[in-house]
């Protein structure tokens, strides 16, 4: 999209002659569209379909309204910090295309064919080896009383130990399939959470705000499992760990080459359908699968790091993130990551002396629906900081990993003094306080970085500490 839109004011500058013709339609816009929107927005995908030239000209005036608000391509990210993997947001010289057509009355120009986009894929081919599916074969309804409904679903991991070194999620209904996100499940833990989802009603458990069920978030459900397993929601929190992701838009998606996340045999998945009831009422979601892409081995293992502070979720109790009625609060947590040596060697499976170096290769921003803003930076050993992810206008559909073109390289000797820090603003327009907490009308803030782990390479020194 870049580089198309850098051609078109290439030429446009390359014909200087009196002030330059109006922007048209067929000749302007339409490759715009073809180039950032058709991917999204087709026959098989989502919302409505622009496949028809004449027919999007019908919608000509919404539709510049929206990528003039830059609320579509739906891209969180301010420009100007970090080049991302697959950034779908637009430049300002399209901006200024769009903008000088339609104010000049959205001309029309001649039809003319489609030049046909290639997507592509950002970090390589997805060559899928194991696909599982999601929903019971009578597929699931969502909730048809509530607009928006997040639904987990338990599946079993069928592999053995192995690396997932990439991932798609099918919906079976993009009518009603949101987003998907997949939690891995320590094999120890799984049946805990079968049984969780065994004593709700239906298909799954519902789930707003991650792996957990949200019945959890009141106080006499937390109390009651903590009686029957004490520690018991510390437990089922630290055992999962965010896996990977869908939303619209994506397709395969590929982790940086040599890097995959570690499942043990045995372990489960606990995958977070989001769904929209209001769009197509009556429309169950049938036949949702998830692909992976796996490996036995990976040169850098890696995990999602996922950085929030536990009182927070308790916040009613501990206080610690409390939202006044009609207030703007923000929350600010850091890590120095020399502090998390040892749980990254844990996820890793990579002793702790023999870690080199680590790869922060993103960053992803969850608040709930009274997120207003939130920024993730990081603070490098020389005192340098840099904003890895600013997101000024918070929407919990578009929620993603940004993926930076070039891993950050931290080298285990700078660890110590390399803070990786989330702050998240909230706006609370209720007459009621809000706190943070596992439930739909309370408040997360969460940062999670794909991370991979660098091995100190063996040497024949017999005391170097990567032979043992
Ligand atoms: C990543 C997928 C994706 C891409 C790319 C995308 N859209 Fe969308 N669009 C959606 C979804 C999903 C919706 C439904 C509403 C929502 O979820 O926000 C939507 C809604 C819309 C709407 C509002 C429809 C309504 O009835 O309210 C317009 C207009 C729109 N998109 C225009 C565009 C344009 C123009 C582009 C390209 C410049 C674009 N979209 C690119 C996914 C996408």
């Amino acid at each position: 999209m870049r580089r198309s839109s850098l051609l078109l004011s290439a030429v446009l500058l390359a014909v200087p002659v009196g002030p330059l013709a109006a922007q048209n339609y067929f000749d302007d816009v339409r490759p715009v569209l073809t180039q950032n929107c058709v991917r999204c927005h087709n026959a098989e995908g989502v919302a409505w379909s622009m496949e028809d030239a004449e027919e999007t000209y019908e919608r000509r005036r919404m539709i510049a309204r929206l990528i003039l608000d830059r609320r579509m391509p739906p891209w969180l990210a301010e420009p100007g910090h970090q080049d991302y993997v697959g950034d779908l947001s637009l430049d300002d010289e399209t901006l200024a295309v769009v903008r000088s057509w339609a104010e000049a009355g959205y001309p029309k120009g001649s039809s003319r064919p489609d030049v046909v986009a290639d997507a592509g894929s950002a970090h390589g081919p997805f060559h899928p080896e194991i696909s599982l599916d999601v929903l019971p074969e009578e597929g699931y309804l969502p909730n048809q009383r509530a607009s928006d409904d997040y639904r987990c679903f338990l599946v079993d991991w069928s592999g053995e130990t192995s690396y997932v070194t990439g991932f798609r999620a099918s919906p079976g209904n993009r009518n009603v399939a949101h987003h998907v996100v997949v939690y891995a499940v320590d094999p120890a833990m799984m049946e805990r959470y079968r049984e969780l989802d065994a004593e709700e009603e239906g298909a799954g458990y519902q789930c707003f705000g991650g792996a957990l069920p949200d019945r959890l978030g009141t106080r006499a459900a937390r109390a009651a499992y903590e009686q029957k397993y004490p520690n018991g929601l510390r437990e089922l929190s630290s055992s999962n760990h965010w896996l990977a992701h869908w939303a619209p838009g994506m397709d395969g998606h590929v982790f940086p080459e040599g890097t995959g996340i570690r499942l043990e045999e045995g372990a489960g998945l606990v995958v977070q359908m989001h769904y929209y009831s209001s769009t197509a009422p009556g429309e169950s979601d049938v036949g949702t699968t998830l692909d992976f892409m796996v490996e036995s081995s990976v040169e850098r293992p890696a995990f999602h790091l996922a950085q929030t502070r536990n009182d927070w979720l308790v916040s009613e109790r501990s206080g610690t993130m409390v939202i006044p009625a009609g207030t703007q609060r923000s929350f600010e947590i850091g890590d120095d990551l020399g502090d998390l040596l040892g749980y990254f060697s844990y996820l890793s499976q990579i002793p702790q002396d023999q870690i080199e170096a680590l790869e922060l290769h993103s960053a992803n921003l969850h608040m709930h629906s009274f997120g207003h803003s939130g920024e993730i930076t990081l603070r490098r050993d020389t005192g340098e900081v840099e904003t890895l992810l600013s997101i000024p206008r918070w929407d919990l559909a578009w929620q993603r990993d940004f993926s930076f073109a070039e891993p950050k390289v931290l080298p285990r000797e700078s660890l110590d003094d390399t803070h990786l820090a989330v702050r998240c603003t909230f706006e609370n327009p209720t007459d009621d306080t809000v706190y943070g907490g596992y439930g739909s009308a309370e408040e997360m803030c969460f940062n999670f970085s794909y991370i991979a782990v660098r091995r100190a390479p063996a040497t024949d020194d017999p005391a170097d500490p990567a032979r043992r």
